[in-house]
């Protein structure tokens, strides 16, 4: 890890440098449901592991029919994606060549995807000194969403941790309706967050260019397994369907999704528990030496004061006592010193507490 690893959850280099088994770890570089995967979607794993001999449902129908049932929109207008992450790309391909406008510091993948379809990416950067929260009007004033294609904003913002409020981005989603602009809303970790109903996905049937992205990876804990999708207009969906590859969305993750929806309390119980401990976690990182940002999310961006820290020496220090956090370094519009670390449950983040306790920048 002497180079801030891409993504957070990357197990395996954080296994090689620190050697302890992979047991021995708490991820908090991985921003996911602090519960784990709902135990039915785990019983529904097991039980159809014979599965995996035949090809999934290349159309995910009941997993759509469940998703469009639940949210109110047409069959039509969902797509189920391998991730979140696959729609990011599919979303650039569509507009291969164009131009896009990023919202940093932000997710990587929209800027990777966008390069890796050529796309010409112009940026708009949130200010550390409004907490990197965004103001629609200056979004809307500054950032010429009339001179781009697609736009991407993700609310809550990741590694930012704070949601714009459902009349601030109502304000963007018409702004960029009259730009021209198409506007995909990443909301990837909004069930997780402390204001779910500010979603904006009840506006697609009114706004034409605008895509709503989820990820139930993240809000069910189903990383190694992959899960997302999309609610736009049919057409769009249509488009990106066409570019998708069969067979994308593996049978089981289909089942686990399935699953995942009919646990109708999981959402509201994880909730509960990300906002009791995040005020704890809150309280215990109040020293002189770190400056941590509002979050209404499940993590916290963080940063350290004390520039005679190394970062690299605060992530290693955790390391070594099993702790992996995410080094923010390399996010565009955040630096050296900048930290995500994920809300966990009780016991994991008063062992999180207990090691920061002992970090005594002299120790270096
Ligand atoms: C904002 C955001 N969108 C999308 C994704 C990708 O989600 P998935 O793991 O479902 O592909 C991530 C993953 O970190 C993310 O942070």
């Amino acid at each position: 890890l002497s180079e801030p690893s891409h993504h957070g959850g990357n197990l395996r280099l954080a296994l090689q440098k620190y050697g302890l088994g992979s047991q021995g770890f708490v991820d908090f570089s991985a921003n996911l449901n602090p519960l784990g995967p709902p135990v039915r979607v785990l019983e529904v794993i097991k039980n159809n592991i014979d599965k995996v001999y035949s090809y999934p449902d290349p159309e995910c129908t009941q997993l759509k029919e469940r998703i469009s049932s639940q949210l109110g929109v047409a069959e039509g207008d969902v797509i189920v994606t391998n991730g979140a992450n696959e729609l990011i790309y599919l979303i650039c391909a569509h507009f291969s060549g164009g131009k896009a406008l990023l919202v940093e510091p932000g997710f990587s993948e929209y800027l990777d995807a966008a390069r890796a379809f050529c796309l010409d990416v112009a940026f708009y950067f949130l200010r550390e000194d409004r907490n990197f929260v965004m103001d629609s009007d200056d979004f809307l004033n500054s950032a010429r969403p009339e001179s781009v294609d697609v736009i991407f904003i993700c609310n809550p913002n990741n590694p930012t941790g704070m949601m714009i409020s459902h009349d601030e981005m109502v304000k963007v989603v018409r702004g960029c309706e009259q730009s021209g602009a198409f506007l995909v809303v990443d909301e990837s970790f909004v069930e997780l967050s402390d204001f779910p109903d500010d979603s904006v996905i009840g506006l697609v049937k009114k706004f034409r260019k605008l895509l709503i992205i989820r990820s139930m990876t993240k809000s069910y804990g189903l990383a190694g397994i992959r899960l997302g999708y999309g609610i736009s207009n049919s057409d769009l969906i249509c488009n990106l369907l066409r570019k998708q590859p069969t067979w994308s969305v593996n049978s089981l993750a289909q089942l686990a999704g399935e699953a995942a929806l009919t646990d109708s309390n999981y959402l509201a119980r994880s909730r509960e528990l990300i906002a009791l401990e995040r005020k704890l976690l809150f309280e215990g990182l109040m020293r002189p030496d770190i400056k941590t940002y509002p979050s209404n999310v499940n993590f916290i961006l963080l940063r350290l004061l004390n520039n005679k820290i190394s970062p690299w020496n605060f992530e290693d220090y955790l390391g070594r006592r099993g702790i992996i956090v995410r080094n923010c370094s390399n996010f565009m519009g955040l630096g050296d010193g900048f930290f995500r670390i994920a809300i966990r449950t009780k016991e994991e983040n008063l062992r999180l507490l207990a090691a920061l306790n002992g970090f005594q920048h002299d120790a270096f």
